[in-house]
């Protein structure tokens, strides 16, 4: 039921006003002064008021000024009511904000309309305004869809790059290993063959852990990562994954050398995602890195944290390498320096895991040919159950 605030200092005008407005079932409220009127507003806004221009204390277009300049009663409308005996000046009651004006005497049918009219206009406001709204919610939704979609088409063309390049350059290898056989199987010894197989083999190897690495980041865009938390002991982590990387270390002359501050202590982490993380970084660092040069790990810890460095003497970050380090396919200036393969895409997902186990992982850099150092840090909770 739409609620009308009617004010004025004669009773009879009150009561008459009343009645016509709450025979056509309008809720009417009734006040005698300009204070009541500001009181009323406030407390409980109504849909629509008439306002009387002659009152002591403050005058009808003193009330309207004062609602008008409150924003959450600015958009009542107000029509102004004049008696017999006031002159009615239309144009300062359109000025303060009044809609329109009623003169006495009153015409029932006349108020009638005039507030209908008024209602009607409101209703089509707030449905102008929630039509706005909501136009501009859809606005806003599909400005953001875009980017997402931008983002998805730029992965989907560094995608189709790897798989046109990458997977290309290893298909490419295995038809031409598979014609050899199949062409002139009749006349090669078994050890050539044998040959042709293992490499064979190995091509199909890193075909396979191309597209494992592209599923694990799929997956990794996908849904929340699984962590399993468990005391884990980072120092024999580490050292499993050194010696993962000895021989392909020592195949380059690198040396990696470990060092650890104090004893193992347990902390709370998910040991194969912590694995993981760190396996990606010895893996950059002994990619990138020249032979005969030495690659440094260390973990050192306070009572807050737990920190893993590798620092390696390898080609370093340039400013705009650090930006884009940890994006999805960053091949940045570093190339590999034996013929590994790089997908760009170790150090998102190193990332993303470090980011589900609490921890950080940022990079450094003194400049071009000093080398980086990249870090891992994790918080150690104060009383996190073990
Ligand atoms: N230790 C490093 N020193 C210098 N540049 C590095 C180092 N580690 C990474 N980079 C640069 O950052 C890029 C992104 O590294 P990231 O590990 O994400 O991918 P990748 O090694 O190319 O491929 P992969 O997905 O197989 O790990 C690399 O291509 C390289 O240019
Ligand atoms: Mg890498």
């Amino acid at each position: 039921m739409s609620q009308i605030l009617i004010v004025d200092d004669v009773p009879q005008n009150l009561k008459a006003l009343s009645l016509i407005l709450e025979s056509r079932g309008y809720a009417v409220h009734t006040v005698d002064n300009g204070h009541r009127a500001l009181q009323a507003a406030g407390s409980s806004p109504p849909d629509l008021i008439l306002l009387d221009i002659m009152m002591p204390d403050i005058d009808g277009y003193e009330v309207c000024r004062r609602l008008k300049t409150d924003p959450a009663l600015a958009s009542i409308p107000i029509i102004f009511v004049s008696a017999l005996d006031e002159t009615l000046d239309k144009v300062r009651a359109f000025e303060v904000g009044g809609v329109d004006y009623i003169a006495k005497p009153f015409h029932p049918e006349e108020i009638l309309a005039r507030v209908e009219t008024q209602m009607e206009l409101r209703r089509l406001q707030t449905r102008l305004i929630e039509q706005v709204e909501a136009q501009e919610k859809v606005n806003k939704q599909l400005s953001e869809a875009n980017v997402r979609l931008g983002n998805l088409l730029k992965d989907k063309e560094d995608l189709q790059g790897i798989l046109a390049h990458d997977l290309g350059n290893i298909l490419a290898l295995m038809t031409l290993k598979l014609d050899i056989l199949i062409k002139r199987y009749d006349s090669l010894s078994p050890e050539k063959i044998a040959h042709h197989l293992v490499a064979l083999k190995k091509t199909k190897d890193q075909m396979a852990s191309i597209i494992a690495r592209l599923l694990d980041v799929a997956q990794i865009d996908d849904k929340p990562i699984k962590v399993n938390w468990q005391p884990s002991l980072p120092g024999m982590i580490i050292n499993q994954v050194l010696d993962q990387y000895a021989g392909l270390a020592s195949e380059k002359r690198i040396t990696l050398n470990y060092e650890q501050a104090g004893d193992d202590e347990p902390i709370r982490t998910d040991p194969t995602l912590l694995g993981e993380v760190f396996s990606n970084l010895i893996s950059n660092a002994i990619k990138y890195s020249p032979t005969d040069t030495a690659v440094a790990v260390r973990l050192t810890r306070n009572s807050q944290s737990v920190t893993i460095e590798v620092e390696d003497n390898g080609p370093g970050l340039s400013e705009s390498d650090r930006a884009k380090l940890f994006t999805k396919f960053a091949r940045l200036s570093a190339k590999p320096t034996g013929g590994e393969k790089s997908l760009g895409l170790g150090l998102y997902i190193a990332r993303k895991l470090t980011q589900a186990i609490g921890g950080t992982i940022t990079a450094d850099s003194p400049g071009a040919d000093q080398g980086s150092t990249f870090t891992i840090c994790l918080p150690i909770g104060k009383n996190e159950p073990m």
